[in-house]
């Protein structure tokens, strides 16, 4: 592979969809990027070895067997800056999660530690099927960046979801592995973070009580990981604060672990100094017990409970509202059940905040599950709402927004 270039793999799956990736992969040669196409057999049987081979400047099998010298089925992912996989079919969504490996692809995608993206392209109904549903999970929980994908006219007479993603996704697909890429000459596009820093705090807090306890939240930080996971494929350099987060290291994060809010503080603070904007996803307990006991708290001879004592935390993302920078972005969330406007108006104002998301908490939604609905309030009094969907959704508004606020660099 040439040296110094940005090395990404476009894994191409079997679907019609196929032939738009020849133009990302023009894109991605002529932007500076080495890519080496691993297309699966019958990919093959909507576009031809001679038009990858052609486009990206070098040999194109779909199996193991060739070039055997060079080991391709694990160099290729061992060194690889960003895995991108379009069209993602039913089937290679299938295969990855089980993490078989029957060709060049999905080995690739076995000893792929880069970010991973799959961008899906099938008809409604195997989208919506159970089966890929859950495949989808599955990739997402292990840190891979699956896009939704756009609704529209497919294949044949019907229409729904399964259509190869298109804007905002597709403009941004490029700058995925812009960690490794030269400084860019040109502007950079408005909704990329190509070169910024950003901070994301996710997870729950824990707040000791003795060696054995904790007050804690149900918080498990999936929406902090998919904000992670997409500003990772923004192109963005970025540190994740995780409290207590039970979920693999998103690919391309610095992450540093903490436990309660005074550790979160202190992480959060010390990172945002260069930061070009933060998030706030992390549930932060508002108090922690007056004191730690040394020891494991026992029953009072009367059996009744003590009472426990409890003090006020420090609350991080007002003290990051009064120290920012001018041109730091600061983005709070809020869980609210009741008057939820109203009450994140004045939580984003109180807060110093430029982009409040508001959850409203119940029916299934927020903690725990992979889907989220939130209204995005800005310091502007512009309103974004995000419909019910998937994490990765509200984190890709919640950039963009971030983006469009961000001063543009010199
Ligand atoms: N937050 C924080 N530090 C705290 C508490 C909260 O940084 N000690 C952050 C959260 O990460 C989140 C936002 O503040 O981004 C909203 O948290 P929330 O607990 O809803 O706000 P409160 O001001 O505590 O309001 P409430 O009265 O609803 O608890």
């Amino acid at each position: 592979m040439t040296s110094g270039k940005p090395r990404v793999v476009l894994g191409v799956g079997a679907g019609i969809a196929a032939y738009k990736v020849c133009e990302l992969l023009r894109r991605l040669t002529e932007s500076g990027h080495d890519v080496r196409v691993v297309p699966t057999a019958d990919a093959l049987r909507f576009v031809g070895e001679p038009t990858w081979a052609a486009l990206s400047g070098h040999p194109v099998s779909p199996q193991v067997w060739d070039g055997v010298a060079e080991v391709p089925h694990v160099r290729l992912g061992q060194t690889a800056d960003l895995v991108f996989v379009a069209p993602a079919t039913a089937d290679l969504l299938a295969r990855a999660a089980h993490g078989l490996a029957d060709d060049l692809l999905t080995n690739t995608l076995l000893t792929a530690r880069c970010p991973v993206v799959f961008a899906p392209a099938m008809h409604t109904e195997m989208w919506e099927h159970p089966a890929t549903r859950d495949n989808v999970a599955t990739l997402r929980s292990r840190g891979a960046i699956v896009v939704e994908p756009a609704a529209g006219r497919l294949t044949g007479a019907d229409t729904g979801p399964g259509r190869l993603p298109t804007r905002p996704s597709c403009s941004r697909w490029p700058a995925a592995s812009s960690r490794a890429a030269p400084p860019r000459t040109g502007p950079t596009p408005a909704d990329d973070l190509a070169g910024r820093h950003v901070v994301v705090s996710a997870g729950g807090t824990r707040e000791a009580l003795d060696p054995v306890r904790f007050l804690g939240n149900r918080s498990s930080g999936l929406q902090g990981y998919a904000l992670a996971r997409t500003a990772v494929a923004l192109g963005a350099g970025l540190t994740v604060v995780a409290a207590n987060v039970a979920l693999p290291d998103p690919a391309g994060a610095r992450v540093v672990p903490v436990g309660s809010a005074e550790e979160m503080r202190e992480a959060v603070l010390k990172a945002a100094g260069d930061a070009d904007a933060v998030v706030m996803a992390a549930a932060v307990a508002d108090f922690r017990p007056a004191a730690y006991r040394g020891s494991k708290i026992k029953k009072t001879p009367d059996g009744e409970p003590e009472p426990i004592e409890l003090v006020k935390n420090p609350d991080i993302l007002a003290e990051l509202g009064e120290r920012r920078r001018p041109d730091q972005v600061i983005v709070g969330f809020a869980a609210e059940t009741d008057d939820v406007l109203a009450n994140g108006r004045a939580k984003l104002a109180r807060k110093r905040s430029d982009l409040l998301v508001v959850n409203q908490v119940g029916e299934n939604l927020a903690f725990g599950t992979p889907d989220n609905a939130a209204v995005v309030l800005g310091a502007d009094g512009s309103r974004t709402d995000v419909p019910r969907g998937a994490k990765e959704a509200l984190a890709d508004t919640v950039w963009d927004l971030v983006a469009a606020r961000l001063k543009p660099r010199g």
